[in-house]
């Protein structure tokens, strides 16, 4: 998978993909994020990507121009099967959502900054906005990233263990069971005597109701889904 990420800061987006597991994604050939300076495309010597908002109003606006052209320019390398335009004018994105985008080949991200991108842009070239939840952020990167890192693990051959991912909370709509290491007994506290014992289907079982119960007591609202 390749994702392109147009930004008018890229160093905000200099580390989150340089370690762990994104980084192995990127070192097994599974991924490619590419980081593109929007001011590659600036209209003038003054690098400028953005200018007051028509109407009046508080705050800049990036401008069309600059990214049409950096989406053009774009778009003669490869065909995206997604363009995402990172707002929080959006319901929130979820599991659900990264599982679909984790299939896809070629992805670009726009990263909005100021007040935001001309409208114009968001109606020609953008066919999915995506909100990391009901804030707002000063600009797209940090939600880029959140979305980058969590389509990114479920590229298959990603995680080592590829059933890992599958087991995470939200997959089924539950959230993950508690999990343990050793010592089994930690200042008096112990394991569960159950995951001692050796027994797959009952280790299975007991993970199952667990989930089911963490679920109903913090997010019964995934149980109505
Ligand atoms: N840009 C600003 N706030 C955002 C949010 N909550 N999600 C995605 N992109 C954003």
């Amino acid at each position: 998978m390749q994702i392109d990420i147009i930004t008018a800061v890229p160093e905000l987006l200099e580390s989150p993909f340089n370690h762990s597991i994104m980084k192995r994604a990127q070192e097994k050939g599974l991924l490619t994020v590419r980081t593109l300076n929007l001011r590659k495309w600036a209209i003038n010597k003054h690098m400028q990507i953005d200018d007051y908002q028509f109407g009046g109003g508080a705050g800049m606006v990036m401008m069309p121009e600059p990214l049409a052209n950096a989406i053009d320019e774009l778009q003669q390398e490869k065909k995206y099967d997604e363009i995402i335009f990172m707002t929080p004018d959006v319901v929130s994105f979820n599991q659900r959502a990264a599982n679909a985008l984790s299939m896809k080949e070629n992805i670009l991200i726009i990263c909005g900054h100021y007040k935001g991108i001309d409208e114009r842009i968001r109606q020609k070239y953008v066919t999915k906005e995506i909100s990391i939840g009901d804030y707002v952020l000063s600009g797209g990167e940090l939600a880029a990233a959140v979305v980058v890192d969590a389509i990114g693990r479920l590229i298959p051959g990603v995680l080592n263990d590829e059933t890992s991912a599958l087991f995470d909370s939200f997959q089924d709509n539950l959230l993950a069971p508690p999990v343990y290491t050793r010592p089994a007994d930690f200042r008096g506290d112990k394991v569960p005597e159950i995951l001692l014992q050796g027994d797959p289907k009952k280790v299975e079982e007991w993970r199952h109701e667990q989930s089911m119960q963490r679920t109903r007591e913090r997010r019964p609202d995934l149980l109505d889904e």
